[in-house]
């Protein structure tokens, strides 16, 4: 995962180093600890635990699969921690000790699936990382996509280290059942794999396009733009999508990182809860999660992405719901925006049989 992680870190580390240049929090410095999981799971539970019991740890920032935010949800509940989690993922989760910051299946899937629809038709081949999240996130789209008269023409899922031969059978599955979409929940670095073995085949992606949820502007430039041209992802936030606050962060981000660094969802979603986190710790004072939780819940921040609040009855962030094509020089051209924050409803609640009704 160390694609997609190590940017998380970035935005992190980022947001630290402004708010201490600008002082630190009531005159105090922020002192990052930093451990590395090497994207192992159960790795993620063990730091956690150590973070918290030998290190005096009380905020924990990080994971990006839900795997590993399920190995640490166990630890900060039990030690009554507070984890900020800047991915999107599956939903259907709700803890008092998690910030959610990334997006829910709300504010990504079904509008992604109706554009698709629309665009392309309604038969979807899914493939997948065989964890967790993508076999969750694919049961909803499954909902969604059949409640809209869609059908799945074929389902797989490879393992997480899955390599480009790995590819090969699903690849040929797809060119035997010609699907309108591959919706792909395939993460980390077998990202690259899947795509680049799609351009082998020479399908095109004006006809046939890989949408996804989690390939941000970090895969693309790993797997050369001309191999993630004309793919589709939607996400709250694209290096691309304008506004003064977006440009001032991004200029930020290259000056610290280098001019060929993309920002992506996952920095900016680490970013902005750091700076969220920091709002209220000026205001409470106290790392106490009893007294910093309370505080949280409600709060509203400018982020990149533009205006986002973390929704006080999930702990949820309602954030903007965006769809974007990748162009040749591997950035996101915004397709569909909504016209203000979609509102965080992580059990689709709001969400009807037809799906279509919902927010957003
Ligand atoms: C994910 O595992 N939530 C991308």
């Amino acid at each position: 995962m160390a694609v997609i992680e190590n940017t998380q870190l970035r935005g992190t580390l980022l947001a630290i180093e402004e708010i201490n240049a600008a002082g630190g929090i009531n005159g105090r410095e922020l002192v990052p600890l930093i451990y590395d999981p090497a994207s192992e799971s159960a790795a993620f539970g063990r730091y956690a635990k150590r973070l918290m019991v030998e290190d005096h740890v009380t905020t924990i920032f990080g994971c990006y699969t839900s795997s590993s935010r399920k190995a640490v949800l166990p630890v900060v509940e039990r030690l009554n921690g507070l984890l900020w989690y800047p991915t999107l993922y599956e939903g259907f989760e709700f803890s008092p000790n998690i910030i959610y910051t990334g997006a829910a299946p709300n504010q990504n899937s079904v509008a992604l699936c109706r554009y698709l629809m629309d665009h392309y038709g309604p038969r979807f081949y899914f493939v997948g990382s065989d964890y967790v999240y993508p076999r969750e996130s694919n049961r909803i789209m499954r909902d969604v996509l059949r409640n809209n008269g869609g059908e799945v023409v074929g389902e797989v899922y490879l393992n997480l280290r899955a390599k480009r031969r790995d590819f090969q059978p699903v690849i040929r599955d797809i060119s035997e059942l010609r699907p309108d979409v591959i919706f792909s929940t395939v993460v980390g670095d077998s990202t690259v794999h899947l795509y680049q073995s799609y351009a082998d085949a020479g399908f095109d992606p004006k006809v046939m396009p890989i949408a996804s949820l989690t390939t941000t502007e970090a895969e693309v430039c790993a797997m050369g733009f001309d191999v993630g041209e004309g793919h589709i992802t939607a996400a709250p936030y694209f290096q691309c999508i304008g506004g003064e606050r977006n440009s001032s962060f991004v200029k930020r981000y290259k000056k610290r990182y280098g001019e060929s660094e993309p920002t992506n969802m996952c920095v900016e979603a680490a970013y902005f809860q750091v700076h969220v986190f920091a709002r209220t710790l000026q205001q409470t004072n106290s790392m106490e999660t009893e007294i910093l939780r309370p505080m949280v819940l409600g709060s509203t921040f400018d982020a990149p992405q533009g205006p986002i609040s973390i929704n006080p009855a999930c702990s949820h962030a309602d954030l903007w719901t965006r769809i974007g094509r990748v162009n040749r020089r591997g950035q996101f051209e915004v397709l569909q925006q909504s016209l203000s924050p979609v509102l965080a409803d992580p059990y689709l609640i709001g969400y009807g049989r037809s799906m279509v009704s919902g927010q957003g």
